[in-house]
């Protein structure tokens, strides 16, 4: 005689498991990299700080990359408005933007061409001429030279000299270490102020 308890017992049994088989599950999807899911609930939920988080949180928070560098951003402003100007040295003129100009050395006797990426001292020597010098960063007058068509300025870009004043400039010197030509001139080498 068969067991009624028994096997009412099998058919909920096996009707349980034919409800679960068929049963669909909910709608989250599993990634495949469970590590990205966690990131993106990380970032959505983190507080953003003030302080750059360069290689520990890729993923929202963090401030800029610029924020380390002292205060200046890439346009040169500093922190409160206050631009910076920088001057780019002529020296760092691309080779397919550079202008020559006829640069006469009285004293060596030749005109020369000179490229306004490079300072006078250096395209005399290029010649072969003996020209004095100590620093070549513009911090002595040894390089001295003199421009005998007027101001200085009209005819050289100095990139950061720092010896000659105002009025020497105006009197047509320069130091050929740091000076770059920007117009045609004649230039007198060996001379200081
Ligand atoms: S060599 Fe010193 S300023 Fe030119």
């Amino acid at each position: 005689m068969v067991d009624l308890l028994a096997l009412s017992a099998g058919v909920f049994l096996t009707l349980v498991v034919v409800v679960f088989h068929f049963a669909r599950g909910t709608d989250r999807v599993i990634p495949d990299d469970i590590a990205d899911d966690v990131l993106e609930h990380r970032a959505a939920t983190v507080r953003e700080t003030d302080f750059p988080e360069p290689m520990n949180r890729s993923i929202g928070g963090g401030a800029p990359a610029g924020a380390i560098a002292g205060g200046a951003d890439a346009e040169g402003e500093l922190e409160g408005g206050e631009a910076v100007e920088e001057e780019p040295s002529p020296a760092e003129i691309p080779e397919d933007e550079v202008e020559y100009f006829e640069v006469e050395y009285t004293k060596e006797g030749t005109t020369i061409e000179v490229a306004n990426n490079e300072t006078l001292l250096d395209a005399g020597e290029d010649e072969g001429w003996d020209l004095p010098y100590a620093c070549r960063e513009g911090q002595c007058v040894s390089c001295g030279g003199h421009v005998a068509d007027g101001d200085a300025r009209e005819f050289v870009v100095h990139d950061n000299q720092q010896m000659l004043d105002e009025p020497e400039l105006e009197d047509g010197y320069v130091l050929t270490c740091v000076a770059y030509p920007k117009a045609d001139f004649t230039l007198e080498t060996r001379e200081t102020p």
